[in-house]
């Protein structure tokens, strides 16, 4: 049996049979939507391969059960490539949730926006996004399932689903191209500015892989960032981590309406 179905079967033992419909990842600062989760949730610790996910701001375990009446498994905490070098740290969970069953990811993040009419507290659902580390999670991967197409990577049916869940709960939903720098530094203004004229709308240090290795599981993919802070140069406000900390509940809430919605209306409509 591969890691991922042992691992789905420990998932089950303690979740139940019920396939999960959608597998969401927290980002920093919103790991409070794991905590609304009628199920169990079941610490990293135990799912052995399971990245530590030992970012401050992220709860690293794993909830499953229901949200709005739609089967879930939430990813409290994720693995950024800068913890350990590693492309592809969130391979195994992404594997684990197609294993139970899902067909849909939603991915969230906190990030830096580059435009001034996305400020602080703006919700931005990623259009398309830029590879700006250079890296891959599918590097060493032997098969041709690497080559993996990435048009139209972010779903459009599961991003107009978003759209609509936003516009019947009042909440902004602006659409931009995401850029994934490494991190952990932050950028310099100059690498700002080259990820503008690039096309970028926002910028951080996650989500990419998990879209590319979404892609590579078949999972319907789409990502929402929580603006924390104008990108490097842009503001004169400091950036930090606990600014990222400090500022991502304020699109928090918005988001999590959002997707409350998003689920209740996938139960009545289906996908
Ligand atoms: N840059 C990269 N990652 C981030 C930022 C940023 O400005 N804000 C939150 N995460």
């Amino acid at each position: 049996m591969s890691r991922s179905a042992e691992l789905a079967a420990i998932v089950r033992d303690r979740a139940g049979d019920e396939p999960v419909s959608h597998g969401l990842i927290l980002g920093s600062g919103l790991g409070h939507i794991a905590d609304e989760v009628e199920g169990v949730a079941i610490d990293y610790a135990g799912l052995p391969g399971f990245p530590h996910a030992g970012v401050s701001g992220h709860t690293p375990r794993l909830a499953i059960g229901r949200l709005e009446g739609a089967r879930v498994a939430v990813f409290g905490g994720r693995a950024h490539y800068y913890e350990s070098g590693r492309g592809d740290a969130m391979r195994l969970p992404l594997e684990v949730l197609k294993a139970l069953g899902a067909e849909r990811l939603i991915v969230t993040n906190a990030a830096g926006s580059l435009r001034p009419e996305t400020p602080p507290g703006s919700l931005m659902m990623l259009s398309d996004h830029i590879n700006f580390s250079g890296l891959n999670p599918l590097i060493g991967e032997p098969s041709d399932a690497r080559f993996v197409p990435m048009t139209e990577a972010h779903d459009p049916a599961l991003r107009a689903a978003l759209r609509a869940a936003a516009g019947a709960e009042g909440v902004t939903l602006a659409e931009g191209v995401y850029a994934w720098y490494s991190g952990p530094s932050f950028e310099t203004p100059a690498e700002i500015r080259a990820i503008r004229i690039l096309g970028g709308d926002a910028v951080g240090m996650s989500t990419v892989p998990e879209v590319i290795l979404a892609r590579f599981l078949g999972l319907r993919v789409a990502a929402i960032s929580v603006i924390t802070n104008m990108a490097a140069g842009m503001s004169a406000e400091n950036i930090s981590h606990e600014h990222t900390k400090a500022m991502a509940p304020v699109g928090a809430a918005k988001l999590e309406r959002l997707l409350r919605r998003y689920l209740r209306d996938f139960g009545r409509h289906g996908g």
